[in-house]
């Protein structure tokens, strides 16, 4: 009966969206429990290639249930503009169920969220400007719009005019923006209402029933654990919960619905966005990661190239600690062909000393040098390998030392983009 959370451990854009379009295949449900649209999840199979922002990537199956949790917060227009997008790529929209509890990413949640970073200048943290900020703030303020809420637009018609107000008075007052036009808002609940509300449910039924039935779920995290807003390196974060319990809260279910809590590290680091980021590396040798495979090092979302570094395992032991990952999914093992060898932080010096333990304190991380230890690389190719078998002896060994590094067993391993180059090192899902 069990779900399997499948969740970012790093910064974000470990390829979460891959491992999960692979192993949707034997699940029945797969889930989205936190962030909004600042995700970007690059899915490619024998349809196509996709870019999700909103649908979980479990809907290129024909018989997976997409749900968007309670916890997330739901751009309309982009989950319309991504549900018209896949049906005119002739895969089914009707799978995808939003919960009625989601909360809107409204237009001016989007505004604000420019402006706030505009205004906070040096200090800015580079969000991907999408909103998500802003409606996870009204949703902790209880201001809210809750997508349930489309179902009865008259309802909302008379609760819109007093929230407008008072983002107006912070529109004009403290940014000196123009104020919104309610009857602009109203005219796009009017677009929204239809064609949102045939996916508009009670989610957490549909995730109650399927563990009932005894059948697979796919718990899809979004963003890293360094990103959560508790976990990971404040102010320098998202405005949710990427780790464990944000999938308890944003679908509404217990421990015991786990078979699984599986992290995504990359073979190397990425970041997007400001903050520290100890084992960053720079220029030339930056390059030529971002520009290696068939997808290279730029945000899915924004565009935004993205900051590269080394393997970081201090952070990596962290990150396992705090969402008690009980395997590691190794991808883009592939960028690290043909390298002598290859650097992985062990530790990192702090004011003289030798550390192990990661500080989540933003401003002593920065303080922190990455201490590396040079593992060996390997001169043959992984890209595409699906046999664990041929996996060349220095790609071997590199896993392993992650594995001891992490103290966590590997279980799949991602050699290339495409839902097919990935290695089974140990099954998530048992056979059933
Ligand atoms: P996926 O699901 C990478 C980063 C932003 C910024 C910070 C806060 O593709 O891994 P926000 O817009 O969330 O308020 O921005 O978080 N960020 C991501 N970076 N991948 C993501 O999602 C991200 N979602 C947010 O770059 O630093
Ligand atoms: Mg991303």
């Amino acid at each position: 009966m069990p779900a399997y959370a499948v969740i970012g451990a790093q910064w974000g854009d470990e390829g979460k969206g891959k491992i999960i379009d692979f192993l949707a295949e034997r699940a029945t449900v797969v889930a989205r429990y936190s962030g909004g649209n600042n995700a970007g999840h690059t899915v490619m199979n024998e349809h196509g290639t996709f870019k999700f922002h909103l649908i979980p990537s479990g809907v290129c199956w024909p018989n997976t249930a997409n749900v968007i949790g309670n916890g997330v917060v739901v751009d309309p227009n982009v989950l319309i503009e991504e549900i018209e997008d896949i049906e005119a790529r002739g895969l089914d929209a009707s799978t995808i169920v939003v919960s009625d509890r989601a909360h809107i990413v409204m237009p001016y949640h989007v505004q604000l969220d420019q402006l706030q970073e505009a205004r906070r200048g040096d200090s800015a943290i580079g969000t991907t400007g999408r909103g998500i900020g802003p409606a996870y703030l009204d949703k902790v303020d209880r201001s809210g719009i809750r997508i349930g809420e489309l179902l009865d637009t008259e309802d909302l018609t008379l609760r819109l005019p007093e929230i407008i107000e008072r983002k107006n008075e912070i529109l004009t007052k403290i940014y000196g923006a123009d104020p919104i036009d309610i009857e602009v808002i109203f005219a796009q609940v009017r677009e929204w209402a239809p064609k949102l509300s045939p996916h508009i449910r009670a989610a957490e039924d549909i995730v109650a029933q399927a563990l009932e039935n005894g059948e697979n779920i796919i718990l899809e995290g979004a963003q890293g654990a360094l990103l959560d807003m508790d976990h990971g390196t404040y102010p320098y974060v998202t405005s949710s919960n990427p780790t464990v319990g944000g999938a308890l809260t944003g679908l509404g279910l217990g421990p015991r619905a786990f078979g699984g809590v599986a992290g995504v590290y990359k073979a190397y680091c990425t970041r997007v966005g400001s903050g520290p980021f100890p084992t960053e590396i720079f220029g030339e040798d930056a390059d030529v990661f971002r520009n290696a495979g068939p997808v290279g090092e730029f945000g899915a979302t924004t565009g935004r190239p993205r900051r590269i570094g080394w393997f970081d395992g201090v952070a990596g032991r962290y990150s396992a600690r705090v969402n008690g990952f009980d395997s590691m999914i190794i991808t883009r093992l592939d960028i690290l062909d043909g390298r002598e060898s290859v650097k992985v932080c062990v530790a990192y010096e702090l004011d003289g000393q030798r550390i192990e333990k990661f500080p989540i304190d933003a401003v002593l991380l920065e303080r922190c040098k990455p201490i590396y230890e040079e593992v060996p690389g390997w001169t043959e190719t992984t890209a595409g390998l699906s046999d664990p078998n041929l996996l060349p002896a220095g790609a071997r060994n590199y896993v392993e030392f992650l594995e001891k590094l992490l103290n966590v067993p590997a279980s799949l391993i991602s050699t290339g983009p495409e839902r097919h180059q990935t290695i089974v090192w140990r099954p998530i899902i048992p056979e059933a």
